[in-house]
């Protein structure tokens, strides 16, 4: 099993990025321990970020037939990006979103997701646990 990992724009910042609402441990931190755990379930693992909304579109459309699972942190393009919603419909892939913070306790702005409706659930408010949940979802989704 296959799982790609993405990462939008700004969390290459984590860990020195507003540490009182995404945490202390950097992205490299969290793709580390997410190999690990990774390689115990036996399955693989890619691990991505970019700042770019177009870069995340090309990687979510060259992910068919090469990745079984998607798991997603927009970042900021959660709230806006029609484009990354189009790209998760058009691969038909499951995708799981997820987020360090519980966005429906902040602003306002971020309480809607536009890619929400074409994942198969939402992970957000847990910190880093919220990549490592998403992991054993991924794994579920395959068993289901
Ligand atoms: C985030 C939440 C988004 O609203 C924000 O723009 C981010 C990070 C999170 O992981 O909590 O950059 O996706």
């Amino acid at each position: 099993m296959n799982i790609l990992f993405l990462n939008g724009p700004n969390l290459n910042l984590l860990g020195q990025r507003q540490p009182e609402i995404y945490g202390r441990t950097t992205l490299a931190d969290i793709a580390n321990r997410l190999q690990e755990q990774a390689a115990k379930a036996g399955v693989t693992v890619d691990f991505r970020q970019s700042n770019h909304e177009g870069e995340l579109v090309t990687w979510i459309q060259q992910a068919m037939g090469k990745f079984d699972v998607i798991v997603i942190n927009a970042a900021a393009y959660t709230h806006t990006s029609v484009a990354l919603r189009d790209a998760i419909s058009a691969v038909a892939l499951p995708a799981i979103e997820i987020h360090l913070s519980n966005i429906h306790a902040r602003e306002e702005f971020r309480h809607r997701s536009l890619i929400a409706a074409v994942c198969k659930g939402q992970i957000a408010g847990f910190g880093e646990n919220s990549y490592y949940l998403a992991l054993q979802a991924a794994l579920q989704l395959k068993l289901n």
